[in-house]
């Protein structure tokens, strides 16, 4: 395929994306500072995790406050910011929508892929695949209320083998004037496992008017140009991949070769949980960050007791401290 390099800019709905390496939704972790350190590595469009349209609707309080923020730094970097919205109720939808728009997001996101049970049990995420005529209509309401692009994304169907998430991304195209498809050719039976189907993905870079934006599998810097040659896709996007490798965004848009060395490690995960603790406070920071430890620390050579203390930390001092002790050991490794 002779797609455009990743450093190229490309348009969503008119809107300019600086180039085509984009962060991926990812619930629990894409908030502002998550978002930020994509940008601060080049992510050329950044989607924040998924939430919930009904919270929105309602005024939840912290979802209001946590999630449907967006930090003035985000903005010392180019490239839109989408808020990634699910839900099943096309009227809670425009009314989200229309609030999500005016906290200032550039591009409304919907999730029509998530395949978890408490999600799909009510009729959203990935349960959309499944019933066309209402994903439309929540399209379109989305559009109405924010009165901005909307993109849409989805699997390949609801189960191995199909293709009725294909189908329906043309028809949200077609029929909703949907702008852009992030499109994980993977089956909401298998969640993330197995390899994604960049065949069908190719048919649809195809056969789309729009964007494809290719998200699934791109683990790492060739295992994403692959994907992309075998795909054409307008854009890749980054997931698991990217969590807590922020230099692959800066690898795949040329801006570096090297490997991360140990210090910058530290460093970045040291600037994570400065931001968590700007956000959320030096307790709810302490709980939150476990999962963000080993994305960093699993790439130094540590011993087991030295990530389970990180993880079992219920103080951010306590990390501190610990960090502190680290760095001299990485800094004589001479990395
Ligand atoms: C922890 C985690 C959270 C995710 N949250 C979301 C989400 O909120 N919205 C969404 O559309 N996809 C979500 N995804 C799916 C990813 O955006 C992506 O499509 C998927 O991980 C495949 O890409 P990968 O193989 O490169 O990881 C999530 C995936 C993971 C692993």
């Amino acid at each position: 395929m002779n797609a455009p390099p990743l450093t190229d800019p490309f348009t969503i709905a008119g809107l300019e994306v600086p180039n085509r390496v984009v962060l991926a939704p990812l619930a629990g972790i894409g908030n502002w500072f998550v978002r930020l350190q994509a940008k601060r590595y080049g992510a050329g469009l950044t989607v924040s995790e998924m939430i919930s349209s009904f919270a929105i609707h309602h005024r939840n309080e912290k979802t209001m406050r946590d999630l449907l923020m967006i930090h003035d730094s985000e903005r010392e970097y180019p490239g839109p910011i989408a808020f990634q919205l699910f839900g099943q109720d096309p009227e809670v939808m425009r009314s989200a929508a229309a609030t999500a728009a005016e906290q200032g997001a550039d591009i409304i996101d919907l999730n029509m892929g998530c395949p978890v049970p408490k999600v799909m049990k009510n009729g959203a995420g990935a349960a959309l695949i499944s019933d066309p005529a209402v994903a439309v209509e929540i399209a379109r309401a989305a559009a109405e209320g924010s009165g901005l692009p909307v993109t849409v994304k989805l699997r390949s169907g609801q189960k191995k083998g199909e293709a009725d998430g294909f189908q329906l991304a043309l028809r949200l195209v077609d029929e909703a004037g949907v702008a852009a498809i992030a499109f994980h050719p993977r089956s909401a039976q298998v969640h993330h496992k197995g390899s994604p189907d960049y065949e069908l993905a190719a048919k649809l870079v195809d056969q789309l008017p729009v964007p494809v934006i290719l998200s699934g599998g791109m683990s790492d810097h060739d295992a994403t140009l692959a994907a992309r040659e075998q795909t054409g896709a307008a854009a890749v996007m980054l997931a698991r991949g990217g969590l807590g490798n922020p230099w692959l965004f800066e690898h795949l848009l040329g801006l570096r070769d090297e490997a991360p060395t140990q210090t910058e490690i530290l460093a970045e995960l040291e600037w994570i949980i400065d931001r968590a603790v700007e956000h959320l406070g030096d307790e709810r920071a302490a709980r939150y960050l476990r999962t963000f430890y080993p994305w960093y620390l699993d790439q130094l050579e540590l011993d087991k007791a030295t990530l389970v203390a990180f993880q079992q930390s219920e103080s951010i001092g306590k990390v501190r401290e610990m960090l502190a002790e680290l760095g001299p050991l990485t800094a004589a490794a001479g990395h």
